[in-house]
């Protein structure tokens, strides 16, 4: 079976082909196409990302085809992002994939975005499957889950604010770095010290007990404010040329610490020793090792940290592919009918 993926949810234009045998799933092409049109307004602006998704839609599709080896009449179903997202950039792939379904006569199914990120580790690694803890950290969103199994996504912390893609933005624009800002923030913080500046770390002391409601939740946007005043007082010495990169190295530093340390609680309350990252966040170095090193030391040697490639962290169709396959498998398929949604629980 061959699905093609598409996924328009944000900024990212994105096809996918993966095969399947009724057991692994293989990745046969991926094609992503990154609106770098929207680093002049430093943010994504939905009305010009419908656009360049309608655009770069058809040619993607082709391209993700070709680059497969497969022709239109090859593919068994399609799978496409119907939320979350900017409802505008998600009608645009939702539209296209209902066309081409329908002309093809195969199927076609909506797939949650966030569901499409905890699949995507699968697609490189067979292991990467639950039961698991999921941290889910993108520019939307910022969740931690429990999955005892595909499809059963049980939700036990959130961000009560900032999505921890959304604060390492807009931490990198009060440093004067480009937009999206975390890869940025990363490189920087590589080179300054931790010793120079401390943040708080938001809702997390030792104190918190498992059913309090902070247990598991997180908050960026007073980290956020601490490094605002950090970042003036630099300015008004004059100093804050010589203190970027500490700055950088101290908020990444207590948003790290942060994700890791509730990771790891969600870990040991639900005896989990599998723990999957996504998202675009997920691309960032030093949360992986630190969770790695945190899992670890807490749940127990041969306890697995899962982290996608940058490739499949970010935004991408391949995942979409993957989690459409899933329901496929179980025989669910869309209407015709099939909307875009710009918000969309994924679990209870
Ligand atoms: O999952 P994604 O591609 O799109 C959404 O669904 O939001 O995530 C994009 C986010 C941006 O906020 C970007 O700054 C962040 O992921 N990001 C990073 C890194 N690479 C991308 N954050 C920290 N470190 C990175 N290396
Ligand atoms: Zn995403």
């Amino acid at each position: 079976m061959r699905v093609l993926g598409i996924e328009s949810s944000c900024d990212e234009t994105s096809a996918a082909v993966i095969s399947s045998d009724g057991g692994t799933a293989a990745l046969e092409s991926l094609v992503i196409l990154s609106q770098d049109v929207h680093t002049i307004f430093g943010g994504v602006v939905p009305e010009i990302a419908s656009r360049a998704h309608l655009a770069a839609v058809a040619p993607v599709v082709k391209r993700a085809l070709a680059d497969a080896g497969c022709p239109l009449d090859g593919i068994d179903a399609i799978g496409v992002t119907n939320g979350p997202g900017l409802v505008g950039a998600l009608l645009v792939g939702v539209s296209f994939a209902k066309a081409l379904a329908a002309s093809l006569g195969i199927p076609v199914i909506g797939v949650n975005h966030l569901e499409g990120h905890l699949f995507a580790t699968a697609l490189e690694d067979a292991s990467a499957v639950p039961p698991f803890t999921a941290l889910l950290v993108s520019g939307g969103h910022t969740m931690l889950l429990d999955v005892p199994a595909w499809g059963e996504y049980n939700l036990l912390g959130a961000t009560r604010d900032d999505a921890a893609g959304e604060a390492f933005d807009k931490v990198a624009k009060l440093l004067g770095l480009p937009y999206p800002g975390g890869r940025h923030i990363e490189a920087l913080a590589k080179e300054g010290s931790a010793k120079r500046f401390r943040f708080p770390r938001p809702m997390l002391n030792g104190g918190q007990r498992a059913g309090d409601a902070d247990y598991y939740d997180v908050s960026f946007s007073g980290l956020k404010t601490a490094v605002l005043h950090a970042v003036r007082d630099a300015e008004q010495r004059g100093a804050l040329d010589a203190e970027r990169a500490d700055l950088a190295r101290a908020f990444q530093d207590a948003l790290i610490e942060t994700l890791a340390a509730k990771t790891v609680r969600a870990a040991v309350a639900k005896k989990r020793t599998r723990v999957v990252l996504g998202g675009g966040v997920a691309c960032n170095a030093a949360l992986v090792s630190a969770v790695r090193d945190r899992v670890r030391a807490q749940v127990g040697n041969d306890a697995m940290v899962y982290a996608p490639s940058p490739r499949l962290a970010t935004d991408n169709a391949a995942m979409i592919a993957r989690a459409a396959l899933f329901h496929l498998e179980r025989g669910e398929r869309s209407q015709l009918s099939l909307n875009a949604f710009s918000s969309m629980p994924l679990a209870n």
